[in-house]
């Protein structure tokens, strides 16, 4: 079997997860953070060199403020905890996201983490948080208009290789594979420069189900696209 180098999951549906059993919304992202940790063993083992989860978007910075602390609380605790998981299989933690926006110690305590797991290459793990990719694109328009006004770069020069390298996975190979879990036909914001040529897989698995066996399903599908590349 083909395994795609970087796969990309839009972790959707701890709420109705919670929801189907009485919970508490916040308990559905409890369960699907121990998702996250089966997902990220599985990645490792099967030889999945990047990993992108969107863990918190732009706009679900409008979500009731207990929420949305909540869901940074249980962020903090993945990366005091998981400490081990990360050094045990040598893999590379990175924060893509609008990061001023992030809590400063919570910040702080993850960009730590980058740094002392900067010099792993097992896997990249991308966690997006406070993550959007239309602010993304915009970033780099930015960047590079600034370079150009500079002129430390000539406009001619700009090609979608040095666009690329302004984005926030820079140097990443795009996902070969998105996953997007609890049924919704939607990008919501994600990856939308990096996503041209990605095949899409839609589970009604909820994010907390998820597990390794899903994850198989997922890569057998993609191993049976057809990737044309708009070539024949
Ligand atoms: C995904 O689950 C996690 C985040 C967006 C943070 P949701 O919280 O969106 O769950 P549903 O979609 O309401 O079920
Ligand atoms: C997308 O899920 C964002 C994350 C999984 C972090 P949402 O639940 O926020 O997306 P919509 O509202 O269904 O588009
Ligand atoms: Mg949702």
């Amino acid at each position: 079997m083909n395994i795609p180098k970087h796969i990309a999951i839009i972790m959707d549906g701890n709420g109705r997860w919670a929801k189907a059993r009485g919970l508490p919304r916040v308990m559905g992202h409890a369960q699907g953070v121990e998702a996250v940790k089966k997902i990220v063993k599985s990645c490792v083992k099967i030889g999945v060199k990047h990993l992108t989860l969107y863990a918190f978007s732009n706009e679900n910075w409008s979500r009731p403020d207990h929420e949305v602390k909540a869901l940074f609380k249980l962020l903090e605790d993945f990366i005091d905890k998981e400490f081990k998981l990360f050094h045990e299989n040598k893999i590379k933690f990175n924060i893509i996201g609008e990061r001023q926006r992030i809590q400063k110690d919570v910040l702080v305590k993850m960009e730590n983490t980058e740094k002392d797991t900067q010099d792993y290459n097992n896997l990249t793990l991308n966690i997006a948080l406070s993550y959007g990719a239309r602010q993304e694109i915009l970033n780099a328009a930015k960047i590079l208009a600034e370079d150009v006004l500079n002129a430390k770069i000539g406009l001619s020069e700009i090609d979608e290789k040095i666009f690329s390298s302004k984005l926030y996975t820079k140097g990443q190979p795009d996902p070969e594979l998105l996953i997007r879990t609890s049924g919704e036909m939607r990008v919501s914001n994600f990856l939308l420069w990096q996503i041209s040529y990605t095949e899409f897989y839609v589970t009604e698995t909820l994010w907390p189900d998820f597990d390794d066996k899903e994850l198989n399903k997922a890569i057998e599908e993609y191993n049976k696209r057809d990737r044309r590349f708009g070539g024949r």
